[in-house]
């Protein structure tokens, strides 16, 4: 079985080969992200394993169907790229790793908070400098403070412990709520009072119609004056526009994202020696009170062990003519059986 490995890196070759010992599936890496452009090498595969910016839209899934690809294999949780009506509809069976390690993206998600908040960035190169000057990073105490947690799954969850344990009043907003959550301490509220009573709000619902631009020119207003605002989630979450208007106005008194509206232009590639074009991206550069990073969050080895062995199990799972798995976002039609 031929599996073509789309936007392909050099640590997901490591973990990817050590996860595959046996000759069984033939893996190709493609530094290339998947499009319609490159979907016409994808006729020598049986299956394509895709990640968070490759395009899997209507268009594309039709051109895998024609060359008869039979699965798309997402090598991530989020599954926001993909037209998955469409692969049903071509009989294309999609599977994702929906929990690889929902406390990587959590802790980093807390990262990103701690280093806003304590200016860890100014104070490391400061203390290279021989500048021991503590002026402008002062910062506050997480303990007491509120904590709004939009969506309560596997890293929302995982983030409200983190929270708990470090002593915030944790509110939350998902339409599913979680007893186990409300047992530890956590109290669900609805999204304008999350908006209206949290210091740090952090995003962890995926995107869909429903939750594209959640923080507008309107929620933003709603926030309390110099909030902490976090996106580990997915970048479409934010119009981008809005949240600088709240950076200007110093609504938003901070400012971590780990993703980004326009990241597949930008992201997993070294422009360092580019002009980068997206003037909307280096508009937010220029805030000190803003920190990004490259849609890292995922990124531990213990993350890309359990994302490699998880791909491979379940491109064995379809190939073996399993029909369900929770891991099957779009089932294999029984005539792959
Ligand atoms: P999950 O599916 O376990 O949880 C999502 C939760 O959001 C569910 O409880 C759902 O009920 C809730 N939800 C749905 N729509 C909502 C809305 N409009 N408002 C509030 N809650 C809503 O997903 P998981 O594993 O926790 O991942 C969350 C997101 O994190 C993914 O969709 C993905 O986009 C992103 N992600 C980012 C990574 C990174 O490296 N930065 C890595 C992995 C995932």
């Amino acid at each position: 079985m031929k599996v073509g490995i789309f936007s392909a890196k050099a640590y997901d070759e490591a973990v990817f080969n050590s996860a595959n010992p046996s000759s069984e599936i033939e893996l190709h890496y493609i530094p290339a992200h998947l499009d319609c452009d490159t979907v016409a090498i994808c006729s020598q595969f049986d299956v394509v394993c895709v990640f968070v910016n490759d395009d899997v839209s209507a268009a594309v899934v039709d051109a895998l169907a024609n060359h008869g690809v039979k699965h798309i294999a997402l090598r991530c949780a989020g599954y926001n790229n993909v037209d998955l009506e469409q692969a049903k509809a071509r009989g294309l069976a999609v599977s994702h790793v929906p929990a690889y390690s929902p406390e990587a993206v959590a802790e980093h998600a807390v990262a990103l908070m701690l280093t806003l908040n304590r200016k860890m960035n100014k104070a490391y190169n400061r203390v290279r400098e021989g500048n021991f000057d503590l002026t402008g990073l002062t910062g506050f105490t997480m303990a007491g403070k509120t904590a709004g947690v939009v969506g309560t799954g596997n890293i929302g969850h995982a983030t409200a412990h983190i929270l708990l344990g470090f002593g915030c009043k944790v509110v939350c907003f998902d339409p599913y709520p979680k007893q186990e959550l409300i047992d530890a301490g956590a109290q669900y509220v609805t999204f304008d009072h999350l908006l209206e009573q949290s210091d740090i709000i952090t995003l962890h619902c995926p995107l869909n119609e429903q939750s594209y631009h959640l923080i507008n020119d309107q929620t933003v207003a709603r926030m309390r004056d110099g909030v902490m605002l976090i996106n580990t989630s997915r970048g479409g979450l934010i119009d981008t526009h809005a949240v600088i208007n709240g950076l200007k106005s110093r609504k938003i008194g901070y400012l971590g994202l780990d993703v980004y509206e326009m990241e597949s232009e930008l992201f997993f590639r070294d422009h360092s020696f580019e002009i980068i074009q997206d003037d909307v991206f280096e508009r937010l550069l220029t805030f000190h009170n803003v920190m990004i990073t490259g849609h890292q969050g995922f990124f531990t080895q213990e993350a890309l062990d359990q994302i490699a062995s998880t791909t491979l199990n379940n491109i064995h799972k379809v190939a073996g003519g399993e029909t369900e798995s929770p891991t099957f976002l779009v089932a294999p039609p029984e005539s792959h059986t």
